[in-house]
């Protein structure tokens, strides 16, 4: 029976025990997962924990700034680094999705790691790394970690020499959640869908520019936030939108318009493996769909995604 206020009595006393005056360094994603294991770390060994958190470019609109902001107020050590026009000089042109996110991990590294090197002396990387994730890239042959790979574990170069620490890698995702609660972190944050560390990247089919990337960030802002006012956005366990590689035909005025489709998808489920698509108000998807049309630029048409998992999967790539 799992009580959150004793998990971060001991984790703390471990934490403080096993890390003494050493530096740790922690990417910070704006998830709940590394969220708790920052403050969760924060408590054990205050300043001594340098969190990086790394706008890739391709997370959603105003959040970079935004969360930054939350972590700061939270009291955590934290540096922003703004490397968005970087990741997306090294995607331009590139649609293969498996493709995508190796790049996207690979300059992750890049620069997590050239900030690291900033710090003097760390001497541990720690990591939000939860059950689920350590069973996933476990079991090699698993559905998701040969379909798609998930680059939340591992990936750690050998250069960086760092001894590794995850806080959480017993728990289960409602169990950090509520040691989250327990240590007095934002309801709001703790409550956030499951967002893909790639990002938006692949949820813009085909290649990537950075006008794609405000489109999409736009629609997809319409579209939480609809959900949000609509009271419905904690009944979904994962929602976004999708930018499809089509144009269609509409019409505005007199004027006929070729332009781009988006796919709304929204989804419940326990743990991601399986799914089954939220059956939002007609009268929700006629205002939303309205509002992105009307607000969003270059948009002319939208779709609802009626897939479960499997046989399909949450993301379209
Ligand atoms: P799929 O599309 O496989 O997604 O049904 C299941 C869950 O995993 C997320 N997802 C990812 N998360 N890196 C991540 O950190 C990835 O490459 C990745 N691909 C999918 C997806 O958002 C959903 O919650």
């Amino acid at each position: 029976n799992f009580t959150p206020n004793a998990f971060v009595e001991e984790m703390v006393g471990e934490l403080k025990e096993k890390l003494g005056n050493d530096k740790v360094v922690l990417g910070l994603s704006g998830g709940v997962d590394s969220t708790v294991a920052a403050v969760l770390l924060n408590q054990a060994i205050g300043k001594n924990l340098y969190c990086i958190f790394v706008n890739n470019g391709l997370l959603r609109k105003n959040e970079f700034q935004n969360v930054l902001n939350q972590y700061k107020g939270m009291g955590l050590n934290v540096k922003g680094v703004d490397a968005g026009d970087r990741f997306l000089s090294e995607l331009a042109g590139i649609s293969d999705p498996e493709t995508k996110r190796k790049t996207i991990g690979r300059v992750f590294i890049e620069v997590f790691d050239d900030e690291s090197h900033l710090i003097e002396d760390v001497k541990w990387l720690a990591q939000g790394t939860i059950y689920p994730d350590v069973i996933e890239s476990v079991s090699v042959k698993g559905p998701s970690a040969t379909i798609k790979s998930h680059h939340n574990v591992g990936g750690l170069p050998d250069y960086m020499k760092l001894k590794i620490v995850e806080p959480l890698r017993m728990l289960f995702k409602d169990e950090v959640r509520r040691v989250g609660a327990t240590l007095g972190i934002d309801p709001e944050l703790l409550g956030r869908h499951p967002f893909p560390g790639p990002g938006l990247s692949i949820r813009i089919l085909g290649d990537i520019t950075p006008d794609k990337v405000q489109i999409l960030q736009d629609v997809d802002s319409v579209f939480i936030e609809g959900l949000k006012s609509w009271g419905l956005y904690d009944k979904v366990w994962q929602a976004g939108a999708i930018l499809l590689p089509v144009n269609s035909v509409g019409v505005m005025g007199d004027e006929r318009t070729y332009e781009k489709v988006v796919a709304l998808r929204a989804v419940e489920s326990t743990d991601g493996m399986t799914a089954d698509w939220v059956h939002l108000p007609y009268d929700f998807l006629m205002k939303v769909s309205n509002d992105i049309i009307n607000k969003v630029k270059g948009v002319n048409r939208v779709v609802y995604d009626i897939s479960s998992k499997p046989p399909a999967t949450i993301e379209w790539e």
